[in-house]
């Protein structure tokens, strides 16, 4: 099977419309990369890894080397879906300048099909930028956490009339900067509608509704794996408790000297 692309992804809006919302979760090594690409369009390599994989309070400490490293697995555990890096804090907000120089690192050093940063309007001229220059860019409007200390927190956006034209404004705004999706976070249904209506690219929500034109996890938190979660997960699995038990009867196994067990054992031809 042929890796999709990002015009592909893109095409998949007509005329305003999504026949068939898209599938995209986060990954952030080979294997797991492997397991989930071929039932998605795009494997998101999330700047969520911070808080998942090295147990960091948010993704603000989260580096560039970090992205690519993972960025790179996950290229390498796919064939089928775009992958998609995020841009880490602090790599790309100064000037377009500077978000090409990191984001045409990221690409060439992993081997992805695009970037994804953070911000509305305000990152606009950076995304038309990278656009024109070969880098497609996925946007995310709504709940930004890179952004936590100036929202005060993760509780959903939109409620108040002036956030709910924000984020409108925000969207329209990528949009017509030539990002070729945008996520949607943690809004308030109605700004989903009138956003995934109103603008020509895909909207992909994650706490953004069923009416957006995709939908996006994180695949720890989908399944189970990870210990605090917001409301807008759905826990399909229970992971960690199967681990948990998994690992119980091995260790007991071992204190019991029952394992290693014979199959397990080298002997003499
Ligand atoms: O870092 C991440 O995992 C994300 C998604 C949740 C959209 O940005
Ligand atoms: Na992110």
């Amino acid at each position: 099977m042929k890796r999709l692309t990002v015009p592909a992804i893109q095409r998949r809006k007509v005329e305003g419309k999504t026949e068939e919302p898209l599938v995209m979760l986060t990954a952030y090594t080979a294997r797991q990369a492997q397991i989930l690409d071929p039932h998605c369009d795009i494997l998101l390599v999330g700047d969520s890894l911070g808080q998942v994989i090295y147990g960091l309070p948010s993704t603000l400490p989260v580096t560039l080397d970090m992205m690519i490293a993972h960025g790179a697995a996950v290229v390498r555990g796919s064939y089928h879906s775009v992958v998609v890096v995020d841009l880490p804090f602090g790599s790309y907000e100064q000037s377009p300048e500077q978000a090409f120089a990191t984001a045409s690192r990221v690409m060439a050093e992993t081997g992805c099909a695009a970037v994804k940063l953070e911000g509305g309007a305000v990152m606009a001229e950076t995304i038309e930028f990278l656009s024109r220059r070969g880098i497609p860019v996925m946007a995310h409007v709504g709940l930004t956490p890179q952004a936590v200390n100036a929202l005060g927190g993760y509780a959903a956006r939109g409620r108040s009339q002036e956030e709910h034209a924000k984020i409108l404004a925000d969207g329209a705004a990528v949009a017509e900067a030539g990002a070729f999706a945008v996520v949607v976070e943690g809004v308030i249904e109605e700004i989903a509608i009138a956003l995934t209506q109103s603008v020509e690219i895909p909207t992909i929500g994650i706490g953004g509704s069923a009416r957006c034109d995709g939908q996006v996890l994180v695949t720890e938190d989908m399944l189970g794996m990870f210990e605090r979660v917001p409301r807008f997960v759905k826990r399909y699995a229970d992971l960690a408790g199967m681990i948990s038990d998994t690992v119980a009867k091995y260790a007991e196994e071992v204190r019991a000297r029952t394992f290693p067990g014979p199959e397990q054992t080298y002997q003499p031809k």
